[in-house]
């Protein structure tokens, strides 16, 4: 049998059951996807679910305040993803009449939607011959055809299309598409695979040669960026101080507690002498709160402490940047994780 049809047939049996695969409406497939990107599926469920509820349509979607949506989005990170979705729901409606493209050459067009998402896309809803690519079908194709060239690599990202591409079924890429990205997160898993149950196992040039351990191979990305985040909580009447963080860095639009970077990791008593600090602050008295905790994005680490700033005299004037939320209403603010882990913690 082909590997399409091998893949088919063990998904018809063992493939989960997840709600997005019960429609054929590219939205909710849409809305599916882009929650998934850089996410489990356990991970991404509950979003998926509040996503649809509260925005069945895109028309829904278009019209939300994008603070709601930031703060739906809460804790699932790659925060652009939500705001990408927003311009594309808008384009939806203003280009397409509110009626979402099923065609990979209309989706591919909208913002945050790039060839794997097309390709689900376009071939979930409508079953467009489009093979996907993705993590779990870069595993499954490199070991069953034993190829080591690395996937991160331009070279590797063609080599490993063209042959998705040959290897996509001709009458059912929709299913195909499903199934070998459920095969790969479920049995061809990137640590301890289930060879033992494989059914692509007799075929598969990486089991029969000891190299289900090394591939895909993957070379090293660029080294990540260390950043310092000194974070202040200044108090007032039950109501704390936060900014709105800006649109050309991580965490665009999220909210926080005003924030001084440093070149280093710094002492209370360094932060206090550092230009910034005195700039904002002048020489108000600040208490450490908590353990510093280093953060993993993509391509930084942030390692970030927080402080209490003390101010009896009520000498800190307000900055325009500045407003005032009373602790009942910390929730309606759309935080990133840093911030909300550390309210959940320190201050409820
Ligand atoms: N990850 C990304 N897309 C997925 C899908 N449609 N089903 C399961 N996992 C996924």
């Amino acid at each position: 049998m082909i590997i399409a049809d091998e893949l088919i047939s063990w998904y018809k049996k063992n493939g989960r059951d997840l709600p997005w695969r019960h429609t054929k409406d590219p939205y909710i497939i849409w809305l599916s996807e882009i929650i998934l990107q850089q996410t489990r599926v356990e991970q991404g469920l509950p979003y998926f679910y509040r996503f649809a509820e509260n925005y069945p349509t895109v028309k829904d979607f278009a019209n939300a305040d994008e603070d709601d949506l930031l703060r739906l989005w809460q804790g699932l990170g790659y925060y652009s993803r939500v705001r990408n979705m927003h311009r594309a729901a808008k384009i939806v409606m203003a280009d397409y009449d509110g009626i979402f493209p099923n065609t990979y050459d209309d989706v591919i067009k909208l913002s945050g939607v790039g060839e794997y998402t097309a390709a689900a896309i376009a071939s979930f809803s409508k079953n467009e011959k489009k093979a996907v690519l993705d993590g779990n079908v870069f595993r499954v194709l490199s070991r069953y055809f034993g190829i080591d060239t690395p996937i991160n690599s331009s070279v590797g990202k063609k080599q490993f299309q063209a042959l998705a591409n040959e290897v996509v079924s001709d009458t059912q890429p929709g299913l195909f598409n499903q199934a070998i990205m459920d095969f790969g997160a479920t049995i061809c898993k990137p640590k301890n695979p289930a060879c033992e149950n494989c059914i692509l196992r007799l075929g598969c040039t990486a089991s029969k040669n000891g190299l289900v351990n090394l591939l895909p191979v993957k070379t090293k990305g660029k080294a990540s960026r260390n950043r310092y985040f000194n974070y202040f909580i200044i108090e007032k009447n039950d109501a704390y101080v936060f900014t709105k963080r800006g649109v050309n860095d991580v965490w665009a639009n999220m909210y926080e507690f005003p924030l001084i970077e440093t070149e280093s990791d710094l002492s209370t008593e360094e932060l206090q002498l550092h230009g910034k600090f005195k700039q904002e602050f002048e020489d108000v008295k600040i208490l450490s709160i908590g353990e510093p905790i280093k953060h993993i994005l993509s391509h930084q680490n942030i390692y970030a402490k927080f402080y209490r700033v003390v101010d009896e005299q009520n000498n800190i004037k307000k900055k325009p940047s500045w407003n005032y939320y009373n602790s009942d209403n910390l929730d309606k603010l759309a935080k990133h994780k840093l911030i909300f882990s550390f309210i959940n913690k320190y201050l409820v």
